[in-house]
């Protein structure tokens, strides 16, 4: 599907559960609006890759499919948005608590969540078959989207691995963590007019279509 690139200056956040698909649509909605891409899980994971002093703290609540405390997310993503002046910002995975929600409407005005749903059985399915280049970060699944060659990377020859919170044990963890300290977030965002609900279970095209005629409305 071909579609022009829009820029506008809405600052949106994608909130969903482990493998709800909100990556996969960010990175289309990045290009598509001129966005400002801010995942909180690419960057702690760059975090812990170079054993900064965040990555040590955050590795450990991160491989138990926890989350990292809000003082060190909060400092994290305010750090990110200073140091881009254009509008227009799409997070995905974050706010995750009702106290990340809060820090975040007094830096920014929020102009739509989008809440993308699914069941536990497909967040499972779709997790524990996608791997990630270890090079370039590129995401693929073995039920969907497969590499030409098993376990090398199509675009830069980088090697695949599986991600550490996506075993099975952890992917329970991290599921019942969303139950426990992000859905609170869905009530939240009613009450302020600003959540629609997405099916998240169609396709990745399905999903990205009914997004878009979402914003489409708003911009
Ligand atoms: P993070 O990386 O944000 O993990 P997550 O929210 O669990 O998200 P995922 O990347 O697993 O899923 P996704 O919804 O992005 O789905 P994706 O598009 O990749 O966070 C990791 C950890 O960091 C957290 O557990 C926590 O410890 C910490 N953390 C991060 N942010 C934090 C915060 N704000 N506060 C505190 N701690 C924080 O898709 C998944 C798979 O499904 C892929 O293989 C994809 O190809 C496939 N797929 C996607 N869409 C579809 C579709 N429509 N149909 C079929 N397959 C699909």
């Amino acid at each position: 599907m071909s579609i022009a690139t829009k820029t506008v200056s809405l600052n949106l956040v994608l909130l969903g559960g482990p493998g709800a698909g909100k990556g996969t649509q960010a990175k289309r909605l990045e290009t598509d609006f001129s966005l400002t891409h801010i995942s909180t899980g690419d960057i702690l994971r760059s975090e812990v890759v170079r054993e900064t002093e965040l990555g040590l703290k955050a590795k450990k609540y991160m491989d138990e499919g926890d989350l990292v405390p809000d003082n060190l997310i909060i400092k994290m993503v305010e750090s990110e948005i200073e140091r881009h002046s254009q509008e227009g910002f799409l997070f995905d995975g974050f706010p995750r608590t009702v106290g990340q929600a809060e820090a975040l409407d007094d830096i920014i005005v929020i102009d739509k969540v989008i809440y993308l749903e699914v069941g536990r059985e497909e967040a499972v399915r779709r997790l524990s078959a996608r791997r990630v280049c270890e090079n370039c970060g590129e995401n693929y699944n073995l039920l969907f989207k497969r590499s030409s060659e098993e376990g090398i990377c199509d675009k830069c020859g980088g090697s695949l691995y599986q991600r550490k919170d996506d075993k099975p044990e952890v992917i329970k963890e991290r599921y019942d963590t969303f139950w426990d300290k992000t859905a609170p977030l869905i009530d939240y965002y009613v009450e302020r007019e600003l959540l629609t609900r997405v099916d998240g279970e169609q396709g990745p095209d399905e999903v990205y279509s009914r997004i878009r005629s979402i914003l489409d409305i708003l911009g």
